[in-house]
């Protein structure tokens, strides 16, 4: 794609100020979940520092906020920020009227989403988030797939959009996944919905020697082929795509052999219901799979020892609760240890992230973890993003 990043022209940014998009869509509830999306974005804001910039003014969304949301304020990445940079830190309330503090080289402006020109990619909020900086930086690939002011009406107002370090980096992996895959290329499926994942489905098993298929969305498939899967969760509107994708690339998809089920809905983790083992392919009636089984994560296991790339998307089961949760950490824990073979294992997806935070596994175990949930998927489904179609590519 060859964007052009902060990297290529750091003279640009001398004495200047910078308005720089990131992703940091992790505060929920006044508190900030997993830091991992604002860890990323700090190499590029100690690259801008570096290059002599007056101030980087930091522009985010969190959540989906109904107006002026207090739990959805940026606030709580103030003091994180502070910490993590040895810098003092300014904040923006109303990035209308308010003006930049003197002083603090690294300035936060409050939750884009409080104000709904940001969500309808109004020319005339852009211009007033453009006063913050004489450059444009976007750092922000979580949320390229929207078209947001932010990341896509604001291009107006910049002769170049300069693309931030995560950015970068985001696109590179990403394009190698989609593009030229190390062989033998491997792809690793889970997650509840069939429908969300179609298009990249489609893109990447194309690309795939193999498909190895977990989560709620294995009996969908399993069904199509004349299987009983109990009362598991089926994407019922799904069934006919599900059988022509078999009937195309049967050779490559590999189905669950066996399952960890409840006797009933597990949605009160730990109670209600009993856990059963079963094996083989078929759920007996009044039984809900809710996790693959020990055989498929063997054999799993033995398939993907084949790879030299691999790309997860999607929880193997319902991870959430402990009762269900073997199938996608056993398969975590095996995938972090391919790095140190020079494997390279490329993670996407929110929930996915999610349950390797949750198994305390460290995201530099894993070649590439994306900061980008729906974005990572589009982007490999080869949609055009409009927050990277704004980015000034490369000359030459
Ligand atoms: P990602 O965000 O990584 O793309 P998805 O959103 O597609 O992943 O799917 C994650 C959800 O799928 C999780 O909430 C997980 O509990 C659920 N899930 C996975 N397997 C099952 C299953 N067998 N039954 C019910 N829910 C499941
Ligand atoms: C994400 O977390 O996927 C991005 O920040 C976009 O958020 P959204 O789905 O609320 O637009
Ligand atoms: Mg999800």
């Amino acid at each position: 794609m060859n964007l052009l990043t902060v990297k290529d022209e750091p003279e640009v940014f001398k004495g200047k100020s910078v308005l720089l998009r990131v992703d940091y869509n992790v505060v929920k509830g006044g508190k900030i979940g997993d830091t991992y999306r604002i860890d990323r974005t700090l190499p590029t804001v100690e690259f801008l520092l570096n290059a002599g910039t007056k101030r980087v003014v930091i522009a985010s969304h969190s959540g989906r906020p109904k107006g002026r949301e207090r739990s959805l304020s940026l606030k709580p990445v103030v003091k994180y920020l502070k910490k993590k940079l040895g810098e003092d830190v300014g904040f923006v309330e109303d990035v209308l009227e308010g003006d930049p503090p003197e002083g603090p080289r690294v300035v936060l402006l409050e939750n884009l989403r409080f104000w709904e020109g940001e969500k309808e990619d109004d020319p005339e909020f852009a211009r007033a988030l453009s006063r913050f900086g004489e450059e444009y930086v976007n750092d922000a690939f979580g949320v390229s797939h929207r078209r947001n002011a932010s990341v896509h009406a604001i291009a107006q107002y910049y002769g170049k959009r300069y693309a931030g370090l995560l950015m970068a980096e985001e696109v590179d992996a990403l394009t190698n996944v989609r593009d030229n895959p190390e062989r033998p290329f491997y792809v690793l499926f889970g997650g509840a919905k069939v429908e969300d994942k179609i298009p990249v489905l489609e893109a990447l098993v194309e690309k795939a020697d193999r498909l190895l298929i977990g989560g709620a969305m294995a009996y969908t498939f399993l069904k199509v082929k004349g299987h009983s899967v109990g009362s598991s969760i089926v994407d019922e509107g799904h069934l006919s795509w599900a059988k022509e994708f078999l009937e195309k690339n049967g050779d490559k998809v590999v189905l669950p052999k066996d399952h960890v089920c409840a006797t009933a809905p597990a949605k009160e983790c730990g109670k209600g219901y009993e856990v059963r083992d079963v094996e083989g392919e078929d759920i007996p009636e009044g039984f809900i799979g809710y996790d693959i089984g020990w055989e498929t994560v063997k054999s799993y296991r033995e398939e993907l020892k084949k790879a030299e790339m691999v790309f997860w998307n999607g929880p193997l089961g319902y991870y959430e609760c402990e009762d269900f949760e073997c199938g996608t950490k056993l398969l975590a824990i095996f995938l972090s240890a391919f790095k140190e073979d020079g494997k390279k294992v490329v993670v996407g997806g929110g929930d996915t992230v999610a349950a390797i935070s949750r198994f305390h596994i460290p995201y530099e175990d894993y070649h590439f973890v994306s900061t980008g949930g729906g974005a990572a998927l589009e982007f490999l489904a080869g949609e055009s993003l409009p927050g990277i179609e704004i980015i000034t590519k490369k000359e030459g």
